[in-house]
Order: structure tokens, then sequence, then C-alpha cells
């Protein structure tokens, strides 16, 4: 059996109950939401609702109209950028973004977007002087992560936040990383566009995210099509969700969503931060002890979202992740992690890093294995 230490990437194995409301919801709810009348279309419509009340609670959104179901992170992004931002348009972006961000931000470059990057840290961190000095041109959108996935690097989003919706500038946080893992909320925190991937923290199947858009806030959509309302209208419905989720929705996915949404609420998110400070404890010790180990990212635990990235002297980074899941049956992932530009900003660019990201089901003695391992492997170097 292996030992599954890549949750940034995606969460395994998931919790019991999200399997069976994507089986039930596969199984059972056999209408598709919002289009007919009759009583399986009902209630496939009070399901999505549902779900939605739920994310939106979550998030602490007022409106769940305006939590919109995409098919992930990734497209949420695309959804906000495209849909608001026009040639001359200026953004404040970071030095640490994953390509979910930092690849539609040039595309919109190339149509005449200004796209200002910010220098992190070797840490990978921002700070709001460094957002509020490449501000002092007037700006429409900050863009960044709330977490790296290379280096679990947390920014300080709140008062990035707050200090936008002061100034009249408007703020799209990426939570791939961070939902479900550190506490969001999207009033709190000022954030007028938030990317929710639904198949990492927040447990749920692959396939769906969220895009919560802040009351008010009009985008363009990114994708016309049938939505249930307003069918006499050759133009999308001005309403949210339905103006941004053209087409038959992943019924299976909202359902599997909601149930990973309900698990995290029922278990704290307390709980499952504790669970995740012990396991950075646990690697950031074992890799200090470990004679040629280097590891990247915030050096103190509470900066850290819970991503380990780190290097093997003298060692491809390639190599070690190979022998971990060849000899040791460990899994991790290695590389750049999509995010090419992290990498340069932490010095481990082309050839990237080791990265471990432990998810709440592992225990210590599987991240014991895995420091075990690594010793191994770095005494044979
Ligand atoms: N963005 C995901 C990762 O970091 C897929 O692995």
């Amino acid at each position: 059996m292996a030992i599954y230490l890549d949750h940034a990437a995606t969460s395994f194995p998931k919790p019991e109950p999200v399997y069976r409301a994507v089986d039930a919801a596969f199984r059972n709810v056999g209408g598709n939401p919002g289009r007919g009348g009759h009583r399986m279309t009902l209630e496939a419509g009070r399901m999505v609702l549902d779900a939605r009340e739920t994310a939106a609670a979550f998030f602490g959104v007022r409106d769940a109209a305006s939590v919109v179901f995409t098919s992930g992170a990734t497209a949420s992004i695309n959804q906000a950028l495209f849909g608001l931002l026009q040639p001359g348009d200026r953004v404040v972006t970071t030095s640490m973004e994953h390509n979910a961000l930092s690849r539609p931000l040039h595309a919109l470059e190339q149509r005449g977007v200004v796209v200002e990057r910010v220098a992190a840290g070797t840490d990978g961190r921002v700070t709001l002087e460094q957002i509020r000095a490449a501000c002092s041109t007037p700006t429409r959108l900050v863009a960044l992560s709330h977490c790296s996935n290379v280096t679990g690097t947390i920014q300080p989003i709140g008062e990035i936040g707050r200090w936008c919706r002061q100034h009249g500038i408007l703020l799209l946080v990426d939570a791939a990383q961070s939902a479900g893992v550190l506490p969001i909320n999207v009033e709190d925190d000022a954030i007028d566009l938030l990317a929710v991937a639904g198949h990492k923290g927040l447990y749920g199947p692959s396939g769906i995210g969220l895009l919560c858009v802040r009351p008010g806030l009009r985008l363009e959509p990114l994708i016309y099509g049938g939505t249930g309302a307003n069918s006499s209208e050759i133009i999308p419905p001005t309403e949210l969700p339905e103006r941004l989720e053209a087409g038959t929705p992943n019924l299976p996915g909202i359902a599997g969503l909601k149930a990973g949404l309900d698990f995290l609420s029922e278990t704290g998110l307390h709980v499952l931060a504790a669970r995740k400070q012990e396991q950075l404890q646990l690697l950031y010790a074992g890799l200090e002890k470990i004679n040629g180990t280097r590891v990247f990212g915030p050096t103190s635990l509470e900066n850290n979202g819970g991503v380990v990235s780190f290097l093997v002297e003298g060692r491809d980074p390639a190599e070690i992740g190979f022998l971990l899941d060849r000899e040791y049956g460990i899994l991790t992932r290695v590389g750049l992690h999509c995010a090419p530009e992290a990498h340069r900003t932490i010095g481990t660019f082309p050839g990237g890093t080791i990265r471990v990201s432990p998810g709440f089901f592992n225990t210590a003695e599987e991240i014991d294995l895995l420091l075990q391992a690594v010793a191994s492997l770095t005494a044979s170097s």
C-alpha cells in the first residue's frame, strides 16, 4: 500500500461520506437542475441549492446566489480574469503564482492588460507594503494566491483585501491550496473574487470548484449557452449564478463537494489545522536532522499552509521522487509544480524541488517512514 503525501495536487483518500454522496447523486438524482419542471429536475435543483448554501456559509458569502460552480480553481480564475479585465486595465500580482493565474494573466497582457509582478522574498512572502507600492499607479485588480503550492507560504490576504477595498481596488484570491486549510471569510477579508478548488483541501471530487463573486460585481461570461433561465433571450441572464453557469452542472461533483464541506465543518477547521501543524513540525524537525537536505519556504510553521519543499544536495529531485515511489511506495510531487516563477523566486529553477504535502488522514508513522526513506537515500549519495 502506498503512502500518499501529495495532497497539494489532490487529496486522497476522500472522507467516506464524499464517496457515498457522489454515488448517491449519480445513481439516484436523475434530473438536470433548472431544466424543465418534473420532480427529478426539482430534486436535482434542491440538491444544487443546498450545496450552494453550504459553500456560501463556509466562506462567509452573504448571498448564496453569488457562489458559482465551476470545473475547478483554474476555470474560476479564468472566468474572473477574462470576465473582468479590459485592455488598459492594470493588475498587480506576485512572483509566487501558479500557472492557473500567471498564464491567463500573460494571455491578457498580450491583449493590452498591464500586469505588474511583485517579487516575493525567498520565503515566498509578499507584504502589504509591497502591494501598496505596486498600486501607486492606478490599478483595477490585485490577484494572488492565498497559499503557495510550492512552499506553503501564506500571504496576508486579509490585510491586502481590506487595504484594496479602502482604495477601490478589486481583489482576486486564488484559494486552490488554502480552501479548507485556512479560514477564509470573503466579508472579513474583503475578497471580491474567490477561486476555489473542490478536490484539494475541501476533500471533494476533481472537476468541481467555486467562484465566489462579490454581489454587484458584474462579469462577462466565459462560457455561453443554456442556463435553464431566460431561454427566450439570445443574451445570457444578468443574474448570478445562472449568468456564469451555462451548461449542465456536474451534479455528482457538487454533491461530493457538499459532503466534503460538511466533513470539514463537522470535524472543525481548527482540528484539521492542528493536525497539519503537527505534521509540518515532524517534517521540519526530521528534515533538519538529515545532513544534506535543504528546506525552502517559510521558516516558521505558522506561515506555512501545509506544503514542504526540499532538496537533497547533489541529487536531482526527480530521481529522489522516483526512488521514494519505487523503493518505498511513498508518493510526493517533484519538479516545478506548475509554478516556475515561484521556483525562480526561491532559487530552485529549473530543477524544482521535492514537495511533501500531507493530508488529514496521514499518520505520524507515515511521515516518519518518509523521513527514514529520505535519510537512506541521502546517505547513499
Ligand atoms: N496545483 C496542483 C499541484 O500543485 C496540481 O500539484
